[in-house]
């Protein structure tokens, strides 16, 4: 070999080590412009993960005004270390299946798997523009990725539904969340083993109007979580505590006590990594843009877990060893 491609072989090893390091040093930065790995800016609104081999895949409605207005959309990125999201494309894209109308809508897209059948099983909110349509859709792929395909749309329990939420417990049991006007309270209800029906009865009705439910389980305790009704603008979130899903619960506490409006962020999914050295507990939330929801960003931010309560801290840029379970803030 030449002096010269000794030279240009030292320039490639150089700029690969630059590449893993700036790969290595990646910060989640609530509140900002969150890129994919092809350096798109990430459009999953509403959003909620699913963990399936070995991979989470972060679903949530893509809101880029360049898309056909009539139709609504839900993307998909997946990552193994929660930190950086390849965009796998839009996992749904539907044309107003229930005839619903200009301004129809389709929110808080969910994704669960169904061990008995093997497929990927989507709920969705859907609405008309005045939100009195009031049912969860449901929408069913072969593949995570998709694309999904529309089953049906209905009303679980028999009830009017607005936001939906998703949790699925440490034995593998699926439940939906489900705020619902009338009964001024929101619901936790057992998915069928298919994944394909809400089962009665509800497993929890929790009597508190509170929207964007999450719910988690953590060393022995039920957080469930939720915002106010406020339309899009923030208010002060909160959650309780209950040994069984079932009750009873404590009275709400605010998740933010250093934030009127939980640092301008709406619940919409916990999620708990386990990893080899300890359990994490991550808050997703969005930061609505009603004007532009297009650019409504994310405010992810790991919760202190302690004494029974959980705690959002002011947010600051963070990482994940997703191996280890372990957090490190900038
Ligand atoms: C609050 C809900 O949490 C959102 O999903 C959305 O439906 C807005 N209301 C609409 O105002």
């Amino acid at each position: 070999m030449t002096v010269k491609s000794w030279r240009g072989v030292w320039v490639v090893v150089a700029v690969m080590v630059l590449c893993l390091c700036a790969r290595a040093q990646t910060w989640v930065t609530p509140g900002a412009v969150w890129h994919d790995t092809q350096g798109k800016v990430i459009e999953a609104h509403g959003g909620g993960i699913l963990h399936y081999g070995g991979v989470w895949y972060w679903f949530g409605t893509d809101r880029d005004p360049k898309l056909d207005p009539a139709k609504r959309y839900v993307r998909c990125y997946s990552s193994r270390d929660l930190m950086h999201w390849r965009d796998r494309g839009e996992a749904l894209v539907l044309a107003d299946p229930e005839h619903l109308g200009a301004h129809w809508k389709l929110e808080r897209p969910k994704v669960y798997y169904s061990p008995a059948t093997r497929k990927f099983v989507m709920y969705m909110h859907l609405d008309d523009a005045h939100y009195r349509y009031a049912h969860v859709g449901v929408a069913v792929s072969d593949k995570v990725t998709g694309p999904y395909h529309f089953v049906e749309s209905f009303r679980p329990l028999g009830l009017g539904l607005r936001d939906i939420g998703q949790f699925v417990d440490d034995d593998g049991q699926a439940y939906l969340i489900f705020e619902s006007r009338r009964t001024g309270g929101f619901f936790v209800a057992r998915l069928s083993a298919d994944r394909l029906k809400v089962e009665r009865p509800a497993v929890a009705f929790v009597p508190a109007p509170l929207e964007g439910g999450a719910l988690v389980h953590y060393k022995g305790l039920y957080y469930v979580m939720g915002s106010h009704m406020s339309g899009w603008r923030a208010n002060p979130n909160v959650y309780a505590t209950a040994k069984r899903l079932g009750g009873p619960w404590t009275k709400f506490r605010e998740i933010a006590p250093g934030s009127k409006d939980t640092y301008g962020s709406q619940s919409t999914f916990l999620l708990k990594v386990k990893g080899t050295r300890r359990t994490t507990v991550i808050f997703m939330g969005d930061e609505w843009r009603p004007r532009a929801l297009w650019d409504s960003r994310y405010l992810w931010m790991p919760l202190e877990m302690k004494d029974g309560g959980m705690l959002l801290r002011k947010p600051e840029a963070w990482r994940i060893d997703a191996k280890t379970g372990v957090v490190t803030v900038k």
